[in-house]
Formats: structure tokens, sequence, C-alpha cells
């Protein structure tokens, strides 16, 4: 069980760091964590100093209740694995906590060009995998490495960000240098 305050954590450092995006990718969110936090963070703008972006959800484990409570609420759903070759459109891609979505999310933001936050958490999929079969003491911060190494590599401007809320909980924040 994860720490409750961490979508809306996540949110607020979202919407802090990417006022004037268009359309937000949330992978891995299946329960709606984030996607929900987003949507509130940005409609309270009144001043309306940023735009409030449409927020898309992709994750094979979609529960009925959670897309009852989604209904109105302008979130697109896609009850699908994201990978990395994927098609959908956006200008921000997210994930928190997103298991073995987590290398799909950096590949899709290499192969777009597109400014990616990830909070890795399990050490598991693309890269993730390799790196446990490899070594007997993975940690979350070498795991961390890995990732911001691949971004780094593929000329991207990359921060590590140590977020309030308990549990793993650094943002890797990639944004494509010119
Ligand atoms: C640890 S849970 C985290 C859920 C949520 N983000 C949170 O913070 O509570 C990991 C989620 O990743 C999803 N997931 C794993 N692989 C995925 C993939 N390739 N594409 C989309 N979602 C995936 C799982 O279905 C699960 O909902």
């Amino acid at each position: 069980m994860g720490d409750p305050k961490r979508g809306k954590i996540v949110s607020k450092f979202i919407k802090k760091n990417f006022r004037n995006v268009a359309r937000i990718l949330s992978v891995a969110d299946g329960n709606f964590v984030l996607a929900k936090e987003l949507y509130d963070e940005y409609k309270k703008d009144k001043k309306k100093r940023s735009i409030s972006p449409s927020i898309v959800v992709i994750d094979p484990i979609i529960t009925s209740i959670n897309v009852k409570r989604m209904k109105g609420s302008e979130i697109a759903v896609y009850k699908k694995e994201f990978k990395a070759d994927s098609d959908l459109e956006c200008d921000l891609i997210v994930g928190l906590h997103p298991d073995s979505a987590t290398g799909e999310i950096i590949d899709f933001a290499i192969r777009k060009r597109m400014q990616c936050v990830v909070i890795p958490c399990c050490i598991l999929g693309k890269y993730g995998d390799e790196y446990s079969k490899q070594n007997n003491h993975c940690t979350l911060s070498g795991w961390i490495d890995i990732l911001q190494r691949r971004l780094e590599k593929s000329n991207f401007q990359v921060s590590i960000i140590q977020l309030k809320f308990s549990g793993a909980n650094y943002a890797i924040k990639a944004i494509p240098k010119k």
C-alpha cells in the first residue's frame, strides 16, 4: 500500500513544472490515484495560469468501480498494456509506480522526444529484469541510475527530485534537449 498522499503530491509537482500541456498520458494508473488528482489540480486553477489538459489513463487492470467513478470527469481510459511503440498522443507522459511499464515509458519518451516524469518503484520489465538478473543487490537508486543514463545518452536533460511522501519517492523528470 503506497502513501495515500502520493497522487496529490505528484500532481502538484507536475502542475508546477508543466503549466501548458494539452494532453497528459498517465501510465499504470488503473486505480486513478494520479489521474483524479491531476484532473482536480489543473481544474482548480481559477486564474487560468495553466491550461486544463485532457488526461488519458492506460493500464491493463482497471476495475469497473473506478470507471464508474471517472464517468463525466473527462478522463479517457485504455484498458491495456502500455508499450514503448504505442501510437497514443500526448505532450507529457507520466508514470507513478508503474512497475513493468517503467522502461516502456522511458523508451516511448526517447522515441517521441517527449517530456516525462517517472517515479519508479519495483525493478521490473524492460531493463529492470536484466538488472535484477545480473545483480544480487539491486537497489532503487541503481535502477534510477540506469533509467537516467538511458535518457541522458539520448540527449535529455534529467533531474532526480525527492518528493515528500513515504516509500518510493524519487521522480525522474526528463526534458528533451533541443
Ligand atoms: C504498483 S501498481 C501502481 C498503481 C498506481 N500507479 C499507484 O500508484 O497506486 C502498478 C500498476 O502498473 C500497471 N502496469 C504494469 N505493467 C503495465 C504496462 N505495461 N502498461 C500499463 N500499466 C501497467 C499494473 O496493472 C498496476 O496497476
